[in-house]
């Protein structure tokens, strides 16, 4: 016989004492913990969207030591910004990073808003990151909605919604909100809280004996917990075939900037979206008709809507119709999207001297 779905409110409230007492006993001990400054708050949660916190905390380290605060952001320099971002992705975000940074500094003196409403009207901030900067620096009872949190909310109420649903947000975030203290230090532990219950214990495979809360969660009492969260389904990605040219001309490699598409306005090794042209007509369209092919290599990348394979193909020319730069320099001062930083896998450096 089928199991009647438990219909009745779930009160969020009854897991605010037992998760505030196992977070205080199990929490990590990680970076943008430590002195929780709006501006510390908002780039560790920036960076926590785009990937895993081990992978994180190098990146915070470097980017807090080179732009300390809010002002230091606005007046960066965009090449050195996009440098520090390098390899993490979604560049549009460190983008509206700078022009909040610009705003924060032109319109509020340089401190951050204490209203959600306020910080969410800036570039880049949602309601998920004005939740953790709301709750985590000013204490106040504002939920942080993530995919982790997402997770333990729809276990505890075995809640069959779609997580990509604007309702169930909607919904979760008022329900969550209604269940923290009134403000301080509670609110900020408790945003901290279900991230860190998402993270270490109610994982896509729960580790549900060590849970503080199993008997409250309707998920684990009735033994349905993999079925939550309710994911959207995926859609296919377009496929695209990608040649990437590793110019090498006597100045140096050569680098130009996207115009259009996917990482517009990121530097790439000069590149082209084939449909059937050989590598040749590409070049030629670019002018180089003298080249010597040293060597090509497949690679694929994948984007959120785009899988590239890419044909990556080193090539010698005395002609450089885009700037060139030395291997060191692209190194130290020239931002590179992973897409085409892994084509340099292609060279080595006794065969790159010439
Ligand atoms: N994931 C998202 N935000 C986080 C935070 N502040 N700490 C740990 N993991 C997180």
């Amino acid at each position: 016989m089928k199991k009647k779905q438990n219909t009745e409110k779930f009160e969020f409230q009854r897991i605010l004492a037992p998760l505030l007492s196992w977070y205080r006993a199990n929490k990590r001990r990680l970076p943008w913990r430590e002195n929780p400054t709006p501006y510390r708050v908002w780039v560790s949660e920036i960076m926590l969207q785009q990937t895993r916190v081990e992978a994180v905390k190098e990146y915070y380290r470097r980017f807090l030591e080179a732009l300390p605060n809010v002002e230091a952001l606005a007046e960066c320099e965009e090449e050195k910004l996009l440098k520090l971002w390098e390899g993490l992705g979604y560049y549009s975000r460190v983008r509206n990073m700078q022009k909040a940074a610009k705003l924060l500094v032109t319109t509020y003196g340089g401190e951050f808003p204490r209203d959600p409403r306020e910080l969410r009207s800036l570039p880049g901030i949602g309601s998920y990151t004005a939740g953790a900067i709301a709750s985590i620096a000013f204490g106040l009872p504002v939920a942080a909605v993530d995919g982790n949190v997402f997770r333990v909310a729809s276990r505890l109420e075995e809640n069959g919604s779609v997580i990509s649903d604007p309702a169930y947000r909607r919904y979760l975030e008022e329900s969550l909100s209604a269940a923290y203290p009134e403000s301080g230090k509670d609110c900020a532990d408790f945003t901290q809280s279900l991230f860190e219950l998402g993270a270490l214990i109610c994982k896509p495979n729960p580790d549900c004996g060590a849970c503080p809360l199993t008997g409250l969660c309707r998920a684990y009492q009735s033994g349905t917990q993999r079925a939550f969260p309710v994911l959207p389904e995926k859609k296919a990605k377009r496929v695209e075939d990608v040649f990437v040219f590793l110019l090498q001309t006597p100045s140096g490699f050569c680098i130009r900037r996207r115009e259009s598409g996917v990482l517009k306005g990121m530097n790439e090794f000069p590149s082209h979206v084939s449909f059937g042209e050989s590598p040749e007509s590409v070049l030629a369209a670019w002018g180089i008709t003298e080249f010597e092919e040293v060597r090509r290599k497949e690679y694929t990348h994948i984007f959120t809507h785009i899988r590239w394979n890419i044909t990556c193909i080193w090539v010698r020319t005395d002609s450089a119709p885009f700037d060139t730069y030395g291997l060191d320099e692209l190194a130290e001062s020239v931002s590179l999207p992973t897409a085409f930083k892994q084509c340099l896998g292609i060279l080595d450096r006794t065969d790159c001297a010439r």
